[in-house]
Protein backbone atom coordinates (compact mmCIF):
# COMPACT_ATOMS: atom_id res chain seq x y z
CA UNK A 1 0.00 0.00 0.00
CA UNK A 2 1.29 3.26 -0.94
CA UNK A 3 0.38 5.61 2.04
CA UNK A 4 -0.31 8.94 2.77
CA UNK A 5 2.42 9.80 4.67
CA UNK A 6 5.84 8.78 5.54
CA UNK A 7 8.26 10.31 7.65
CA UNK A 8 11.77 10.23 6.58
CA UNK A 9 13.63 9.45 9.75
CA UNK A 10 16.85 7.39 9.65
CA UNK A 11 20.31 5.99 11.73
CA UNK A 12 21.10 9.86 12.36
CA UNK A 13 18.01 10.38 14.32
CA UNK A 14 18.39 7.07 16.15
CA UNK A 15 21.59 7.95 17.23
CA UNK A 16 20.49 10.86 18.71
CA UNK A 17 17.71 9.24 20.41
CA UNK A 18 20.53 6.56 21.58
CA UNK A 19 22.78 9.52 22.76
CA UNK A 20 19.98 11.47 24.86
CA UNK A 21 19.51 8.09 26.46
CA UNK A 22 22.78 7.42 27.17
CA UNK A 23 23.36 10.59 28.62
CA UNK A 24 21.02 9.60 31.36
CA UNK A 25 18.97 12.92 31.19
CA UNK A 26 16.13 12.14 29.14
CA UNK A 27 13.39 14.62 30.38
CA UNK A 28 13.38 18.82 29.06
CA UNK A 29 16.74 19.18 29.49
CA UNK A 30 19.95 20.85 27.36
CA UNK A 31 18.79 18.96 23.96
CA UNK A 32 15.07 21.04 24.14
CA UNK A 33 17.12 24.21 25.04
CA UNK A 34 19.57 23.86 21.72
CA UNK A 35 16.07 22.63 19.74
CA UNK A 36 14.64 25.84 21.31
CA UNK A 37 17.76 27.70 19.67
CA UNK A 38 17.98 25.79 16.33
CA UNK A 39 14.29 26.40 15.55
CA UNK A 40 14.26 30.17 15.94
CA UNK A 41 17.16 30.13 14.20
CA UNK A 42 15.92 28.56 11.25
CA UNK A 43 12.20 30.86 11.24
CA UNK A 44 14.32 34.10 12.04
CA UNK A 45 12.81 35.39 15.36
CA UNK A 46 14.68 35.85 18.95
CA UNK A 47 12.36 32.84 20.61
CA UNK A 48 11.17 29.91 20.34
CA UNK A 49 9.15 27.25 23.41
CA UNK A 50 8.97 23.59 22.81
CA UNK A 51 6.12 21.88 24.21
CA UNK A 52 4.52 18.55 24.16
CA UNK A 53 2.36 19.74 20.96
CA UNK A 54 0.91 22.21 18.53
CA UNK A 55 -2.70 21.53 20.25
CA UNK A 56 -0.73 22.64 23.85
CA UNK A 57 1.39 25.52 21.65
CA UNK A 58 -2.19 26.75 20.34
CA UNK A 59 -3.50 26.52 24.07
CA UNK A 60 -0.80 28.38 25.47
CA UNK A 61 -0.80 30.76 22.47
CA UNK A 62 -4.43 31.69 23.09
CA UNK A 63 -3.62 32.39 27.48
CA UNK A 64 -0.77 34.68 27.04
CA UNK A 65 -2.86 35.95 24.01
CA UNK A 66 -5.27 36.92 26.88
CA UNK A 67 -7.98 34.90 25.36
CA UNK A 68 -10.86 33.71 27.72
CA UNK A 69 -14.65 33.44 28.72
CA UNK A 70 -16.44 36.21 26.78
CA UNK A 71 -14.13 36.77 24.31
CA UNK A 72 -14.33 35.60 20.70
CA UNK A 73 -11.93 33.75 18.45
CA UNK A 74 -12.32 33.72 14.92
CA UNK A 75 -10.79 30.29 13.52
CA UNK A 76 -11.60 28.36 10.42
CA UNK A 77 -13.94 25.45 10.53
CA UNK A 78 -11.92 24.13 7.99
CA UNK A 79 -8.63 22.55 9.93
CA UNK A 80 -7.45 20.18 11.91
CA UNK A 81 -10.30 20.02 15.24
CA UNK A 82 -7.28 21.02 17.35
CA UNK A 83 -7.74 24.51 16.16
CA UNK A 84 -11.14 25.10 17.30
CA UNK A 85 -10.94 22.51 20.74
CA UNK A 86 -7.95 24.95 21.67
CA UNK A 87 -10.19 28.08 21.83
CA UNK A 88 -12.92 26.26 23.82
CA UNK A 89 -9.85 24.99 26.35
CA UNK A 90 -9.71 28.68 27.11
CA UNK A 91 -12.99 29.38 27.55
CA UNK A 92 -13.57 31.63 24.73
CA UNK A 93 -16.17 31.08 21.93
CA UNK A 94 -15.02 30.10 18.23
CA UNK A 95 -16.09 32.12 15.31
CA UNK A 96 -15.98 30.19 12.31
CA UNK A 97 -14.75 31.95 9.34
CA UNK A 98 -15.24 31.34 5.50
CA UNK A 99 -12.35 30.41 3.78
CA UNK A 100 -10.50 30.77 0.24
CA UNK A 101 -10.85 27.84 -2.20
CA UNK A 102 -7.41 28.44 -4.27
CA UNK A 103 -5.63 28.37 -0.65
CA UNK A 104 -7.97 27.04 1.74
CA UNK A 105 -7.02 29.74 4.08
CA UNK A 106 -8.68 32.33 5.66
CA UNK A 107 -8.49 35.74 4.36
CA UNK A 108 -9.12 39.53 5.55
CA UNK A 109 -12.29 39.75 3.67
CA UNK A 110 -14.07 36.11 5.20
CA UNK A 111 -12.19 37.63 8.66
CA UNK A 112 -14.19 40.80 8.41
CA UNK A 113 -17.57 39.61 8.31
CA UNK A 114 -16.59 37.99 11.74
CA UNK A 115 -15.47 41.06 13.99
CA UNK A 116 -17.20 42.33 16.70
CA UNK A 117 -16.25 43.90 19.87
CA UNK A 118 -15.76 40.94 21.84
CA UNK A 119 -12.95 39.19 19.18
CA UNK A 120 -9.77 39.07 20.87
CA UNK A 121 -7.84 37.07 18.35
CA UNK A 122 -8.05 35.35 14.87
CA UNK A 123 -6.38 31.62 14.65
CA UNK A 124 -4.84 32.21 10.94
CA UNK A 125 -3.75 28.66 9.58
CA UNK A 126 -1.26 27.76 6.86
CA UNK A 127 -3.69 25.24 5.76
CA UNK A 128 -1.48 22.10 4.61
CA UNK A 129 1.73 23.56 4.49
CA UNK A 130 0.32 26.67 2.14
CA UNK A 131 1.20 29.84 3.84
CA UNK A 132 -1.94 32.34 4.87
CA UNK A 133 -1.45 35.92 4.24
CA UNK A 134 -0.26 37.17 7.87
CA UNK A 135 0.76 40.60 6.79
CA UNK A 136 -2.99 41.33 4.88
CA UNK A 137 -4.42 39.88 7.82
CA UNK A 138 -2.36 41.86 10.35
CA UNK A 139 -3.07 45.19 8.47
CA UNK A 140 -7.06 44.25 8.91
CA UNK A 141 -6.32 43.06 12.81
CA UNK A 142 -3.47 45.08 14.31
CA UNK A 143 -5.39 48.10 14.09
CA UNK A 144 -8.37 46.62 15.78
CA UNK A 145 -6.17 45.20 18.86
CA UNK A 146 -6.83 41.81 17.57
CA UNK A 147 -4.28 39.32 17.77
CA UNK A 148 -3.11 37.37 14.80
CA UNK A 149 -1.98 33.94 16.09
CA UNK A 150 -0.72 31.48 13.34
CA UNK A 151 -1.28 28.23 13.20
CA UNK A 152 1.79 26.73 11.19
CA UNK A 153 1.20 23.10 12.35
CA UNK A 154 1.63 22.22 8.69
CA UNK A 155 3.96 24.92 7.50
CA UNK A 156 7.45 24.41 8.70
CA UNK A 157 9.77 25.58 5.67
CA UNK A 158 6.74 27.40 3.83
CA UNK A 159 7.76 30.93 3.32
CA UNK A 160 5.66 34.26 3.21
CA UNK A 161 6.87 36.97 1.22
CA UNK A 162 10.12 36.04 1.44
CA UNK A 163 10.27 34.62 4.71
CA UNK A 164 9.72 31.88 6.62
CA UNK A 165 6.35 31.18 7.96
CA UNK A 166 5.41 31.95 11.30
CA UNK A 167 8.39 34.27 11.72
CA UNK A 168 5.90 37.51 10.45
CA UNK A 169 3.71 36.40 13.71
CA UNK A 170 3.66 37.60 17.46
CA UNK A 171 2.60 33.61 18.07
CA UNK A 172 2.93 31.20 15.60
CA UNK A 173 2.32 27.17 16.81
CA UNK A 174 4.04 24.78 14.95
CA UNK A 175 3.49 21.22 14.99
CA UNK A 176 6.08 17.69 14.92
CA UNK A 177 3.27 14.99 14.47
CA UNK A 178 4.41 12.96 11.91
CA UNK A 179 2.05 13.90 8.80
CA UNK A 180 4.20 16.93 9.38
CA UNK A 181 7.66 17.22 7.85
CA UNK A 182 9.43 17.58 10.50
CA UNK A 183 9.11 15.24 13.55
CA UNK A 184 9.72 14.32 17.01
CA UNK A 185 7.22 11.61 17.04
CA UNK A 186 4.65 14.48 18.98
CA UNK A 187 5.71 17.33 19.65
CA UNK A 188 4.90 21.50 19.20
CA UNK A 189 6.67 25.01 19.25
CA UNK A 190 5.65 28.30 20.08
CA UNK A 191 7.91 31.19 18.14
CA UNK A 192 7.55 34.54 19.05
CA UNK A 193 9.37 38.19 18.91
CA UNK A 194 8.70 38.77 22.97
CA UNK A 195 11.14 37.38 25.38
CA UNK A 196 8.51 38.13 28.17
CA UNK A 197 5.99 36.25 26.22
CA UNK A 198 8.51 33.20 25.68
CA UNK A 199 9.23 33.67 29.78
CA UNK A 200 5.56 32.82 30.24
CA UNK A 201 5.01 30.14 28.13
CA UNK A 202 8.09 28.20 29.75
CA UNK A 203 6.28 28.78 32.98
CA UNK A 204 2.89 27.54 31.83
CA UNK A 205 4.18 24.47 29.95
CA UNK A 206 6.14 23.09 33.44
CA UNK A 207 3.38 23.70 36.00
CA UNK A 208 3.93 28.04 36.98
CA UNK A 209 7.62 26.93 38.08
CA UNK A 210 9.59 29.79 37.88
CA UNK A 211 12.47 28.04 37.00
CA UNK A 212 12.94 24.47 35.40
CA UNK A 213 13.37 21.18 36.49
CA UNK A 214 16.28 21.22 34.37
CA UNK A 215 17.58 24.46 36.15
CA UNK A 216 16.92 23.18 39.49
CA UNK A 217 18.90 19.84 38.77
CA UNK A 218 21.59 21.97 37.23
CA UNK A 219 21.85 24.46 40.40
CA UNK A 220 24.78 23.38 43.64
CA UNK A 221 22.56 24.94 46.17
CA UNK A 222 19.19 23.47 47.35
CA UNK A 223 16.28 25.60 45.41
CA UNK A 224 12.72 25.53 47.24
CA UNK A 225 11.11 26.25 43.49
CA UNK A 226 7.69 28.56 43.49
CA UNK A 227 4.92 28.00 41.44
CA UNK A 228 3.89 31.37 40.08
CA UNK A 229 0.30 30.63 38.52
CA UNK A 230 -1.96 27.65 37.74
CA UNK A 231 0.37 26.06 34.70
CA UNK A 232 0.48 22.38 32.80
CA UNK A 233 2.79 19.62 31.76
CA UNK A 234 3.31 20.23 27.77
CA UNK A 235 7.02 19.56 28.40
CA UNK A 236 9.25 17.71 25.32
CA UNK A 237 11.08 15.25 26.42
CA UNK A 238 15.14 15.71 25.03
CA UNK A 239 14.74 11.94 23.11
CA UNK A 240 12.42 14.00 21.12
CA UNK A 241 14.39 17.71 21.23
CA UNK A 242 17.06 15.35 19.87
CA UNK A 243 15.33 13.71 16.56
CA UNK A 244 13.86 17.45 15.94
CA UNK A 245 17.55 18.54 15.71
CA UNK A 246 18.33 16.09 13.25
CA UNK A 247 15.27 16.58 11.38
CA UNK A 248 15.77 20.34 11.07
CA UNK A 249 18.86 19.68 9.44
CA UNK A 250 17.22 17.56 6.85
CA UNK A 251 14.22 20.52 6.51
CA UNK A 252 15.30 22.03 3.56
CA UNK A 253 16.22 18.92 1.71
CA UNK A 254 12.80 17.66 3.03
CA UNK A 255 10.86 20.61 1.32
CA UNK A 256 13.05 20.81 -1.89
CA UNK A 257 12.04 17.33 -2.25
CA UNK A 258 8.22 17.79 -1.84
CA UNK A 259 8.16 20.80 -4.12
CA UNK A 260 9.57 18.69 -7.37
CA UNK A 261 6.80 15.70 -6.06
CA UNK A 262 3.96 18.42 -5.71
CA UNK A 263 5.26 19.83 -9.27
CA UNK A 264 5.13 16.73 -11.05
CA UNK A 265 1.58 15.80 -9.66
CA UNK A 266 0.89 19.16 -10.69
CA UNK A 267 1.99 18.91 -14.35
CA UNK A 268 0.31 15.35 -14.93
CA UNK A 269 -2.63 16.36 -13.64
CA UNK A 270 -3.38 19.35 -14.87
CA UNK A 271 -4.64 17.82 -18.05
CA UNK A 272 -8.07 16.93 -16.19
CA UNK A 273 -10.58 19.45 -16.71
CA UNK A 274 -11.37 21.38 -13.31
CA UNK A 275 -9.38 19.77 -11.10
CA UNK A 276 -8.21 22.29 -8.69
CA UNK A 277 -5.16 21.08 -7.03
CA UNK A 278 -2.62 22.74 -4.06
CA UNK A 279 -0.33 25.47 -5.18
CA UNK A 280 1.58 28.55 -4.36
CA UNK A 281 -0.18 31.40 -3.33
CA UNK A 282 1.11 34.72 -5.14
CA UNK A 283 3.15 35.84 -2.22
CA UNK A 284 4.53 32.33 -1.12
CA UNK A 285 5.81 28.94 -1.56
CA UNK A 286 4.13 25.98 0.01
CA UNK A 287 6.34 23.24 1.87
CA UNK A 288 3.27 20.84 0.28
CA UNK A 289 2.53 18.97 3.85
CA UNK A 290 -0.48 17.71 2.20
CA UNK A 291 -1.26 17.48 -1.51
CA UNK A 292 -4.92 18.34 -2.18
CA UNK A 293 -7.10 17.79 -4.90
CA UNK A 294 -10.56 19.39 -5.63
CA UNK A 295 -12.98 17.06 -7.74
CA UNK A 296 -15.00 19.29 -10.23
CA UNK A 297 -18.57 18.89 -9.94
CA UNK A 298 -18.97 16.81 -12.98
CA UNK A 299 -16.42 14.13 -11.91
CA UNK A 300 -17.72 11.03 -12.49
CA UNK A 301 -17.57 9.23 -9.28
CA UNK A 302 -17.99 10.52 -5.84
CA UNK A 303 -14.87 11.40 -3.33
CA UNK A 304 -15.49 8.40 -1.19
CA UNK A 305 -15.80 6.29 -4.35
CA UNK A 306 -12.53 7.68 -5.64
CA UNK A 307 -10.70 6.55 -2.59
CA UNK A 308 -11.87 3.57 -1.98
CA UNK A 309 -10.86 2.34 -5.88
CA UNK A 310 -7.75 4.03 -4.80
CA UNK A 311 -7.27 1.99 -1.78
CA UNK A 312 -7.92 -1.44 -4.26
CA UNK A 313 -5.35 -0.28 -6.36
CA UNK A 314 -2.80 -0.08 -3.36
CA UNK A 315 -3.02 3.48 -2.53
CA UNK A 316 -3.69 5.52 0.49
CA UNK A 317 -6.17 8.54 0.34
CA UNK A 318 -7.36 10.64 3.06
CA UNK A 319 -10.34 12.91 2.93
CA UNK A 320 -9.74 16.32 2.75
CA UNK A 321 -9.22 18.91 5.09
CA UNK A 322 -12.26 18.02 8.16
CA UNK A 323 -14.85 21.04 8.42
CA UNK A 324 -15.32 21.62 12.54
CA UNK A 325 -18.58 23.09 12.33
CA UNK A 326 -19.76 19.68 10.97
CA UNK A 327 -18.45 17.89 14.05
CA UNK A 328 -20.69 17.12 17.31
CA UNK A 329 -19.08 19.85 19.58
CA UNK A 330 -19.48 22.48 17.36
CA UNK A 331 -22.62 21.55 15.10
CA UNK A 332 -25.77 22.81 14.92
CA UNK A 333 -25.23 26.22 14.48
CA UNK A 334 -26.66 27.73 11.42
CA UNK A 335 -24.13 28.52 9.64
CA UNK A 336 -23.21 29.45 5.81
CA UNK A 337 -19.62 28.17 4.85
CA UNK A 338 -20.14 27.47 1.53
CA UNK A 339 -16.46 26.97 0.50
CA UNK A 340 -15.64 25.43 3.33
CA UNK A 341 -18.44 22.39 3.05
CA UNK A 342 -17.41 22.02 -0.72
CA UNK A 343 -13.82 21.30 -0.24
CA UNK A 344 -14.80 19.27 3.27
CA UNK A 345 -17.03 17.28 0.83
CA UNK A 346 -14.93 17.12 -2.56
CA UNK A 347 -11.45 17.09 -2.26
CA UNK A 348 -8.89 14.52 -1.16
CA UNK A 349 -5.49 14.62 -0.13
CA UNK A 350 -3.11 12.25 -1.85
CA UNK A 351 0.30 10.67 -0.95
CA UNK A 352 3.05 12.54 -0.95
CA UNK A 353 6.00 11.93 1.09
CA UNK A 354 9.93 11.75 1.06
CA UNK A 355 10.69 8.74 -0.48
CA UNK A 356 8.08 8.51 -2.91
CA UNK A 357 9.35 7.26 -5.84
CA UNK A 358 8.09 8.08 -9.73
CA UNK A 359 6.12 4.85 -9.90
CA UNK A 360 4.57 5.51 -6.52
CA UNK A 361 3.37 8.63 -8.00
CA UNK A 362 2.53 7.39 -11.51
CA UNK A 363 0.35 4.95 -10.06
CA UNK A 364 -1.41 7.65 -7.74
CA UNK A 365 -1.83 9.82 -10.77
CA UNK A 366 -3.62 6.78 -13.07
CA UNK A 367 -5.76 6.03 -10.01
CA UNK A 368 -6.76 9.60 -10.55
CA UNK A 369 -6.42 9.84 -14.05
CA UNK A 370 -8.88 6.77 -14.39
CA UNK A 371 -11.60 7.64 -12.38
CA UNK A 372 -12.08 10.87 -14.44
CA UNK A 373 -11.95 9.01 -17.81
CA UNK A 374 -15.42 7.09 -17.38
CA UNK A 375 -17.22 10.19 -17.93
CA UNK A 376 -16.54 8.59 -21.65
CA UNK A 377 -17.77 5.45 -20.30
CA UNK A 378 -21.00 5.65 -18.67
CA UNK A 379 -21.22 1.75 -18.82
CA UNK A 380 -18.49 1.87 -15.91
CA UNK A 381 -20.24 4.29 -13.77
C1 LIG B 1 -3.78 23.00 11.36
C2 LIG B 1 -3.45 22.15 12.55
N1 LIG B 1 -3.46 22.70 13.77
C3 LIG B 1 -3.15 21.98 14.87
C4 LIG B 1 -2.83 20.64 14.78
C5 LIG B 1 -2.52 19.87 16.03
O1 LIG B 1 -1.19 19.45 16.04
P1 LIG B 1 -0.67 18.36 17.12
O2 LIG B 1 -1.07 17.03 16.59
O3 LIG B 1 0.82 18.54 17.13
O4 LIG B 1 -1.28 18.68 18.42
C6 LIG B 1 -2.81 20.02 13.53
C7 LIG B 1 -2.47 18.61 13.41
O5 LIG B 1 -2.75 17.95 12.46
C8 LIG B 1 -3.12 20.80 12.39
O6 LIG B 1 -3.14 20.26 11.15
Amino acid sequence: MIPVMRPWLGPEEAQAATDAIASGWVAQGPRVEEFEQAFARAIGVPQAVALSSCTAALHLALIVAGAGPGDEVVVPSLSFIATTNAVRYVGAQPVFAEVDLATQNLSPQTVQACLSERTRAVILVDQAGVPADLDAMRALCDPLGVIVIEDAACAAGAVHRGRPAGAGAELAAFSFHPRKLLTTGEGGMVTTWDAGIAARLRRLREHGMEMSAAARHRSQQPVIERYLEVGFNFRMTDIQAAVGLVQLGKLPEMVARRRALAQRYQERLCGLPGLLMADDPPYGLANYQGFWVLLPDDFPIGRDDLMRIAAQAGVSMRRGIMAAHLEPPYAGRTLSLPVTERLTTRSVILPLFHEMTAAEQDLVVSVVAEADRRKEQPALL
